[in-house]
């Protein structure tokens, strides 16, 4: 059978794709669609019937063909934002939907968007090449992406205010302590200061890999260094001795346009919409089949089922782009609403690594304290649901590593549930969920070996079935669900340690 998504793709992905078997629902001959007001209106169970763990994983395999599109230009699988794994992603996404018909209404929103690579970098501190030397995320190459040659430099306190940076830093590397402010902040003081470079050294036990952030024209090429490297570093500092260094970082940062797609149901009262998102790319490192290509297929699988249904409220879809670059997509999205339009969205629901091989169930602890109120109410919800079904789960916090941040940030109550990333299972959640204590809940995260290999297929089928219930129960209704206010940037979040995937504190 042809599948009805490959319609409108390029030949060479068609060629790609050609041979899998892919899901499909309804009928193979053409119909005359049948009016939203004429279907039965949703309810979690039948909405949730439709969840099949082989239709996920077949759309698992036609989306790791699609990272393969990468292969020319990163020597791997990837669907990071600006290759043609990315691309051929938005491409099947769009053609999912658009081939459901009229049944939504579909919007590409192109947007700025910041990237880097880093190419080649080298780190020499005195007569050491210290294996944990990390550059950070959208660092800028150092001059002429030549190597730099310079003394080591410690700067004060936490290297936070320009006068922690010494005089004498000009023409040198700077040496900072982690801690208190984020990485761009230092890097952009070191250049300001007139360093050539910046090392941020762990004051926590560990290696350090983080980011810059936004690009400002006074960042300097950084790198993250463990404690244990920088320890005989500051011992000599503190001792007097001179340490030449050799700094060497061949990077670009770019800026470039990518796209969000949005797919609202055209039935639905418009005014009170439920809506939810996945994040469309993966990092540059690999394909990204269970980051985030699960909660990505997760919400095409549904989006396609619930074409059968109608809806008493509308439902929204996002599949945002940017989002290891830093929440990129889904902060655009938001900062562009109109107030009346923020309104009209009755709560937002991240699903972002739904199905991770070493699992928890995990929720989000979104509380009506700290969060635009609703979202302890979506919290629970999704921890009902769990009980009910004999499943156990965690609550984890709600802390700024996924695209809820702008919808927290703007009022909008959010929650969501994952799986785990690179935290590591403990004894205690091994006898909870089986899997591996000790072990990371995604051994494969943000690597080549994300493929298809790496999603557990149980824990995604159930978590399909619960993102099923919880756009089944607010598209039938919000009764008893707080009203939404429109108070926004209550919410502190500049002291959160993450900033999407990436450490920036
Ligand atoms: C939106 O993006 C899709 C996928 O790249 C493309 O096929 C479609 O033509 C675009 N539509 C519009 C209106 O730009
Ligand atoms: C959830 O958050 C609340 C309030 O923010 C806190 O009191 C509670 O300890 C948290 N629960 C867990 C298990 O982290
Ligand atoms: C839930 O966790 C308990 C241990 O805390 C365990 O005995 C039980 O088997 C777990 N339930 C499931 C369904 O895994
Ligand atoms: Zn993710």
């Amino acid at each position: 059978m042809r599948p009805s998504w490959a319609l409108t793709l390029s030949p060479a992905l068609l060629s790609q794709v050609h041979g899998l078997q892919i899901p499909f629902f309804g009928s193979t001959t053409p119909q005359a669609p049948i009016s939203n007001a004429a279907k039965e209106l949703v309810s979690s169970d039948a909405l949730q019937a439709h969840v099949d763990a082989a239709n996920l994983l077949n759309r698992a395999k036609i989306l790791y063909e699609i990272a393969e599109l990468g292969f020319d230009e990163y020597n791997h699988p990837t669907r990071v934002i600006g290759s043609k794994g990315h691309l051929g992603t938005i491409d099947y996404i769009y053609s999912t939907i658009a081939a459901l018909g009229d049944y939504y209404s579909i919007t590409n929103q192109s947007f700025p968007a910041v990237t880097g690579n880093v190419f080649e970098s080298r780190l020499v501190l005195g007569h050491a090449v210290p294996e944990s030397a990390r550059p950070m995320g959208l660092t800028p190459a150092t001059s002429s992406r030549e190597p730099v040659y310079g003394s080591v430099v410690a700067v004060a306190n936490f290297g936070c205010e320009l006068s922690d940076y010494p005089s004498d830093l000009e023409g040198g590397i700077a040496f900072i302590s982690r801690g208190q402010c984020p990485f761009g902040t230092k890097s952009d003081l070191a250049g300001k200061a007139g360093a050539i470079a910046a090392v941020v050294y762990n004051n926590e036990k560990g290696d350090l890999s983080g980011t810059l952030g936004t690009p400002t024209p006074d960042h300097v090429a950084t790198w993250g260094l463990s404690d244990r490297d920088a320890a005989p570093v500051l011992e000599k500092l503190h001792n007097g001795e001179k340490i030449d260094a050799i700094a060497y970082m061949d990077a670009i940062v770019d800026t470039i346009s990518t796209t969000n797609i949005i797919a609202q149901t055209t039935a639905g009262d418009p005014d009170n919409c439920v809506m939810l998102g996945a994040h469309s790319d993966s990092v540059a490192e690999g394909p990204g089949i269970n980051d985030d290509g699960s909660g990505t297929l997760t919400l095409l699988e549904l989006a396609t089922a619930l074409t059968h249904y109608n809806v008493n409220n509308c439902v929204r879809f996002a599949w945002w782009a940017g989002e290891e670059e830093g929440l990129l997509g889904s902060e655009y999205y938001v900062s562009v609403l109109e107030s009346s339009e923020n309104k009209k969205i009755r709560l937002f629901m991240d699903y972002d690594m739904l199905a991770s091989p070493n699992y928890a169930y995990q929720v989000y602890n979104a509380t009506n304290a700290a969060n635009p109120v609703g979202s302890e109410q979506l919290r629970d919800l999704y921890v009902d649901f769990y009980e009910e079904h004999g499943l156990n789960y965690t609550f984890i916090p709600f802390d700024g590593r996924s695209d809820y941040v702008g919808f927290i940030q703007n009022g909008i109550p959010g929650g969501g549930i994952a799986t785990g990333a690179e935290g590591v299972k403990t004894e205690e959640e091994q006898a909870m969920f089986g899997g591996t204590a000790g072990d990371w809940y995604d051994p494969c995260y943000h690597q080549y070996c994300d493929t298809v290999d790496n999603v557990d297929l149980d824990a995604w089928e159930w978590n399909t079935k619960l993102v099923a219930h919880s756009i089944a129960t607010y598209a039938r209704s919000f009764d008893g669900f707080p009203e939404r206010d429109l108070a926004v940037n209550t919410f502190a979040t500049s002291d959160w340690k993450y900033y999407g995937h990436s450490l920036q504190i």
